[in-house]
């Protein structure tokens, strides 16, 4: 080879050298970042968390809706936190380190521990103003609470037993979590019903972790141990949707009265077929959207102790067209 050409194969393989450097560059960079819009808190007024029960939770997800709706209009930077999986130290964790970074406001699901309880105290010595959402912990220093009368609604599921069923009935309960404060209260509310009746048994309490699969598989042991079950009340949002699963999956044609919570579009569907005899509708974006509002109010002033309670309604299969034309909310 000529020294000539030996000098064209050099300059070749250095060009494409340096194409395939470049090419390896760019695929990377486009392969690896993430482009994350970083909204910064000081174009805001406020900066706010809101702390759900789980991340992913469809109930969670409506809370965050009207709570970001309430943001936008107050210039109020709104952080959504929770933990990846329902876990009461988890939520602590975020409330302790949200103390530390000194937002203006914190609503969070009331947790019934003594260390929610300091640390609320702990957010009021800084003055943040702590708010609970969802379920209350009426004996801690929060400002406020904004959510669902939940021993109430407890109290109308057992209304609805009572009403809507004839002849004994025993009752299987699935809860989200044993340990929330409110699905406790739902359980008492229910029981004081029942109480003026001895027609209406509780044989089982247990809970689905709120997830449906835990629901289903709550129904179907349920079922095993007990298979003179006649009705079913489910306490968490996705309790309802569980109940029918796991029902197809162990007596597909037992006759059964079933109650669930909440209105995602399943539970919905589940009431048109009369699958789900009643379910509870709760107001989630109203709560996140009063929450907000409430912080605001507590920037200015300092109230103490205010209850908001957000409307409940039972959904059956007579009233759900109402109900989803509007009419009933
Ligand atoms: C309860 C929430 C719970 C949710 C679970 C709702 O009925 O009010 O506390 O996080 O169910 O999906």
């Amino acid at each position: 080879m000529t020294r000539k050409s030996k000098l064209i194969l050099y300059i070749i393989s250095f060009i494409l050298f340096i194409i395939s450097f470049i090419g390896m560059i760019y695929y990377s960079y486009k392969t690896f970042y993430i482009e994350i819009e970083v909204e910064s808190p000081e174009e805001y007024d406020h900066h706010f968390v809101l702390i759900g029960e789980e991340i992913d939770n469809a109930y969670w997800h409506l809370i965050e809706k009207g709570a970001n709706q309430a943001a936008k209009e107050h210039r109020v930077f709104l952080e959504y936190l929770a933990p990846e999986k329902a876990n009461n130290d988890q939520v602590l964790k975020i409330i302790d380190r949200m103390i530390s970074v000194k937002v203006d406001g914190i609503i969070t699901q009331g947790v019934e521990e003594e260390q929610f309880i300091d640390l609320v105290k702990k957010g009021s010595e800084r003055e943040i103003p702590i708010i609970t959402i969802d379920a209350d912990i009426k004996n801690s220093e929060r400002k406020a609470y904004v959510g669902s009368d939940n021993y109430y609604a407890g109290q109308i599921v057992g209304e609805a037993v009572m009403k809507q069923t004839v002849g004994e009935q025993f009752v299987g309960i699935i809860a989200g979590r044993l340990e929330a404060k409110n699905q406790q209260q739902r359980i008492a509310g229910f029981k004081d019903v029942i109480e003026s009746t001895d027609r209406i048994h509780i044989v089982e309490i247990t809970e689905s972790n709120i997830t449906q699969v835990g629901a289903a598989q709550a129904t179907y042991s349920l079922l095993k141990r007990h298979p003179s079950l006649t009705a079913l009340v489910g306490l968490s949002t996705l309790d309802g949707i569980g109940i029918v699963e796991g029902l197809q999956e162990i007596a597909p044609n037992k006759e059964m009265f079933i109650t669930a919570f909440d209105t995602l579009p399943d539970t919905l569907s589940f009431i048109h077929e009369g699958e789900i005899d009643i379910t509870i509708a709760q107001h989630p974006e109203a709560m996140g959207y009063e929450s907000v509002e409430t912080l605001i109010e507590l920037q200015s002033n300092d109230m103490l102790n205010k209850v908001f309670f957000t409307e409940i309604k039972v959904i059956n299969k007579e009233n759900i067209d109402a109900y989803l034309n509007g009419v009933l909310r």
